[in-house]
């Protein structure tokens, strides 16, 4: 799979060592940044990484600072972005499964390097089920678009 990563300084120095599992299980991975322990702001990553994956360039994205939210926060705002904070695989699992989310964040400050590589598992080894829950992911993307509104309700023909 092709994945964009990027961190903050906070997530700086998990970040290699999420790349290199990420590697090692043969994905190929592209850093966009920070390559620093300097001080800089997560917004740039975020949309970065954010714009790399809407733009269809890679399959998935994963960006970390020192809680995952602000991060996934601004990589929210990238038009075609599902990003979602994940502290833990089960919510990782799921926000795959139900969410169709496409880019993970997690927290550099919050997990250490064996938990984030469980998350990062949980992710990338979880598939879209589709159904009901293609429905709803559609509402978003739809809202997002301008299309739909929540007084529009399940429209039936949607799936
Ligand atoms: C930086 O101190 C910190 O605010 C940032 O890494 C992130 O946790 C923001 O959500």
């Amino acid at each position: 799979m092709k994945i964009a990563i990027g961190s903050d300084h906070v997530g700086s120095e998990l970040k290699p060592i999420i790349m290199e599992y990420l590697t090692s299980k043969g994905h190929e991975v592209h850093d966009f940044g920070t390559y620093s322990t300097e001080s800089t702001d997560y917004p740039i990553y975020g949309v970065i990484v954010g714009e790399a994956v809407a733009q269809g360039d890679y399959e998935q994205g994963i960006l970390i600072c020192g809680t995952g939210i602000g991060i996934s926060l601004a990589a929210n705002k990238v038009k075609g972005i599902r990003a979602c904070a994940c502290s833990e695989p089960y919510s990782a699992q799921m926000a795959r499964r139900h969410n169709n989310a496409n880019v993970l964040c997690f927290g550099a400050r919050v997990v250490g390097s064996e938990m984030a590589k469980m998350i990062v598992d949980a992710w990338l080894e979880a598939e879209f089920e589709g159904g009901r829950h293609a429905r709803r992911v559609k509402e978003i993307v739809d809202y997002e678009n301008g299309t739909w509104r929540p007084e529009d309700g399940f429209p039936e023909n949607y799936l």
